[in-house]
């Protein structure tokens, strides 16, 4: 089931502009977006998507409840406090589930489906047991202990995207259309992006960093079906679903190759793709290691190939709250001037859209000439 890409779903992106940190004036509106002192820049996105929904213009401002005021410093201290945090981790952990299952998301019994599979069998065809782990890898995260180095991480981390559309499109009329929307969306920015800077040139070779359990490499797959695709993670048990699931799906032109790798580290040759993605990564990562994945993605794209990252752009505070518990970088993120360090890396054509209501995708290209 593709629910991804549309051709009749459109994504219009009436202003969207990155340059010298500038709101811009555009189609006769001025909109602009504060992230605090870190980046500041003008985004106006009208979306006229499945449902025909007009999303309002972003007015973001970088969450008053990230970086280092005193409700940061609080939420930080209350989930310094073991006992608390545990029983935090657990609440947001069920809160997570039943707000899921409230919404027509099966989550247990999707989970379960994959627990009682033959999943287990992909693990020794795709895990590489001497990769070295980055240490900020091991930490506990998303309630879990093992953190993404789980089976129940990964059998419940198609549903837990579910979810991630639902909230951020809480009116659509169901979980397949929010998700339609929110990667529909998401796959026309970067599509519009290199129809923009690409000079006609087609996608042959896509590099998905950090592609879970392949739902944005099938969508990517889906969306450029003459590329050849790589779905790249950290986590065997995460790749081993993703391939189970590809498996069961019809066959492709070419079918997605999985590699279990650090993404900082990929060991694929230099200049070798026309897109490298990250969806829904950077969230998950201190600034460290975005600079690294980012540089990466710089030294595998070809000159003229486009980076796109989608991920998050703002969240209600109890949102927040609650996952602070479970995502332990989610306030470095908020902090980390991803413009800038774009900038600083190289890239060039860097432009922010608001891809739906919580999420923005940022898109740039490596410059033609560079050594
Ligand atoms: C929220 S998931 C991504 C979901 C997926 N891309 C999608 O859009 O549905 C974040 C993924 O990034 C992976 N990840 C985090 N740090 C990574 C790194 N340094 N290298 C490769 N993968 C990484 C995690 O293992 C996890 O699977």
């Amino acid at each position: 089931m593709a629910l991804c890409a549309s051709s009749s779903q459109k994504l219009f992106l009436a202003s969207s502009s990155t340059e010298n940190g500038r709101a811009k004036e555009r189609n006769g509106r001025r909109v602009s977006i504060n992230y605090g002192s870190r980046r500041e820049f003008g985004v106006h996105v009208r979306m006229a998507a499945a449902s025909e929904t007009a999303y309002e213009e972003g007015q973001l401002e970088m969450p008053k409840w990230a970086g280092e005021n005193t409700l940061s410093r609080l939420v930080k201290a209350l989930i310094s406090i073991k006992p608390l945090f545990s029983l935090l981790k657990l609440g947001a952990r069920q809160v997570l589930i039943s707000t899921a299952e409230k919404n027509n998301i099966p989550w247990r019994e999707k989970a379960r489906e994959i627990l009682e599979s033959d999943v287990y069998l992909e693990l020794p065809t795709i895990e590489n047991p001497s990769l070295q782990y980055p240490d900020y890898y091991l930490s506990p995260f998303h309630a879990y202990d093992e953190g993404n180095l789980s089976w129940l991480a990964a059998a419940e981390a198609e549903v837990a995207t579910m979810s991630v559309a639902r909230r951020a499109l809480p009116d659509a009329s169901s979980i397949e259309e929010a998700t339609k929307i929110l990667r529909g969306n998401w796959l026309q920015a970067v599509e519009q992006h290199h129809m923009k800077y690409s000079g006609n040139s087609t996608v042959e070779s896509i590099l998905d960093i950090g592609c879970s359990v392949g739902v944005s490499t099938r969508c990517l797959a889906d969306k450029f079906p003459s590329a050849k695709v790589t779905g790249l993670d950290l986590s065997p048990y995460f790749l081993s679903v993703a391939q189970f699931k590809e498996k069961k799906g019809a066959p492709r032109k070419h079918p997605i190759r999985w590699i279990h790798a650090a993404g900082e580290d990929t060991g694929l040759p230099p200049k070798s793709f026309d897109l490298v993605s990250f969806s829904y990564v950077f969230h998950e990562c201190p600034e460290r290691a975005i600079v690294a994945l980012v540089t990466e993605a710089f030294r595998v794209l070809k000159p003229g190939g486009a980076i796109a990252i989608t991920d998050q752009s703002e969240m209600p505070p109890a949102l927040f709250t609650l996952l602070r518990s479970t995502e332990p970088f989610l306030n470095e993120y908020y902090l980390t001037d991803l413009e800038g360090r774009l900038k600083e890396i190289g890239f060039v054509n860097i432009e922010t859209v608001l891809t739906d209501p919580r999420h923005l995708t940022m898109t740039a290209t490596v410059p033609h000439q560079h050594d």
